[in-house]
């Protein structure tokens, strides 16, 4: 029998959790409607897991958590609530609460957190997001998003930033890789020692070599003083390995050595150096690819992504995106010293349905030209650089489909300069398809 402490002051999610177990008998259900009430029984009958409502009518969610677990540390904690936002998320993971779920609840997702809370329950706790209590205060509110996706990266952020396990940060070029490694040193406790960033696809390998780990005098012809490498000098803060997947296979082996058994000599030395650091790596390549083409190892890859955060691209979590506009105009108006703040609806539609390639970074440097463009407040469409996006592709008001077709044709026979054969080709129709439509349209070569 596993029990199961709910507490929630709504007595309609207590009746409906209550019925929803009650269905399954293995489980013993506990009600209690506050956060006393439910401290209370959770020292009377130490059940095996506690579902807790962040809002609670006398203490805060987030504190009845924190004694829980100063009670049990390893009380196994799932919170639910309806303040879907970042910084809930951070602080209830960081506290050690095994996962967050969002109001209304879906009850499947609930069960297999249930599922896999009492397997986690086997693994002698040893797992990462069981961080420590009374952290300091932490906030990542420079990192802007909503979705589910990026709800899980602060999740993880939260679950990194008090231990030293080595991260990989995977992600397309701007899509704030670097923002999340600094997210994590500056919200950890080594946030007073260097965080070191090392760019290893912009120098040559013999000079990478000698930035990772220094040289002595005489080493090579210009090394006429001896050096510190980043692994030195970043003591016990970050060292950010950034574009990792275009490290030579040289370098990987020099690096899987410091990364296993934290010592490694200088360029040209003898003496045997030790290295604290923490290793945050990145990269917008596919590292696993470039496992089977040989051309990255494996067992550097195991070692660098103890914890792996994916960052998604912007595309795929458009509905962050006007948060993110608004937070960037405000960056931006700070820069320029100006004050374009207004979005028109239709502006906003066409910026979310824009595919970003560039992720954040293109998004921040196409609003950064509109504010320049600017005269008054408001970000005009026409500044905006979104014409090759699918706003050209599908016209804002909706159309026939001859109307895109007739359209979609045009842009095809432009693009193989009026080559009926090569745009048939990629049309997959036959030529006298393509004369046809060209003659029904009315299309001008
Ligand atoms: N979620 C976010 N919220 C706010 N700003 C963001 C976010 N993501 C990225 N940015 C901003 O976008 C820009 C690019 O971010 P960053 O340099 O961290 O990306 P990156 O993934 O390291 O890119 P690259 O692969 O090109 O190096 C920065 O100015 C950063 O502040
Ligand atoms: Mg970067």
């Amino acid at each position: 029998m596993k029990t199961i402490l709910i507490i929630d002051d709504d007595p309609l999610i207590r009746k409906t959790l209550a019925a929803h177990f009650s269905s399954e008998e293995d489980y013993e259900i506990t009600l209690a409607e506050d956060g006393r009430e439910g401290l209370q029984k959770y020292e009377e009958n130490s059940p095996d897991l506690v579902i807790l409502d962040i809002r609670l009518p006398d203490i805060n969610g987030l504190e009845v958590l924190r004694k829980i677990k100063e009670i049990n540390e390893k009380a196994h904690i799932i919170i639910i609530t309806a303040y879907d936002d970042m910084k809930t998320t951070v602080e209830a993971i960081k506290s050690g609460a095994f996962e967050y779920l969002v109001k209304p609840l879906d009850y499947v997702e609930l069960d297999l957190t249930i599922d896999k809370a009492f397997q986690a329950r086997g693994l002698e706790n040893k797992l990462s997001y069981l961080v420590e209590e009374k952290l300091k205060e932490f906030t990542i509110d420079n990192i802007i998003g909503r979705s589910s996706q990026m709800r899980e990266v602060f999740k993880l952020i939260g679950s990194v930033v008090n231990n030293r396990a080595n991260v990989l940060i995977q992600g397309e070029s701007g899509t704030g890789k670097e923002l999340c490694a600094k997210a994590i040193h500056y919200n950890s406790h080594f946030k007073n020692e260097p965080f070191i960033v090392i760019n290893c696809s912009a120098i040559s390998d013999t000079l990478l070599e000698s930035e990772l780990f220094g040289h002595v005098k005489g080493a090579f012809t210009d090394a006429v003083y001896e050096t510190k490498g980043k692994f030195e000098i970043a003591g016990k803060g970050t060292l950010f390995l950034d574009e990792v997947g275009d490290v030579s296979p040289n370098l990987q082996s020099k690096m899987l050595r410091v990364i296993e058994s934290r010592d490694f000599m200088k360029v040209g030395g003898e003496k045997v150096l030790k290295t604290e650091a923490r290793i945050i790596a990145a990269t917008n390549q596919d590292l696993i690819a470039l496992i089977k083409k040989e051309q990255f190892r494996e067992d550097l890859y195991y070692r660098l992504k103890v914890v792996e955060i994916n960052l998604p691209p912007l595309r795929e979590r458009k509905e962050d995106i006007p948060e993110l506009v608004a937070y960037l105009l405000e960056k931006i108006n700070r820069e320029l010293r100006k004050n374009v703040r207004k979005v028109p609806p239709q502006v906003m539609k066409a910026l979310m349905n824009f595919p970003w390639k560039g992720n954040v970074r293109e998004l921040e440097n196409a609003l950064t030209r509109a504010a320049i463009l600017a005269k008054g407040d408001v970000v005009l469409e026409e500044n905006l650089p979104l014409e090759s996006g699918e706003k050209k592709l599908f016209p804002q008001r909706l159309v026939a489909i001859k109307e895109v077709e007739s359209q979609y044709i045009q842009h095809v026979l432009k693009s193989v300069k009026g080559s009926k054969t090569q745009a048939s080709q990629i049309l997959q129709i036959s030529r006298p398809t393509l004369d046809k439509k060209i003659k029904d349209y009315n299309i001008s070569l």
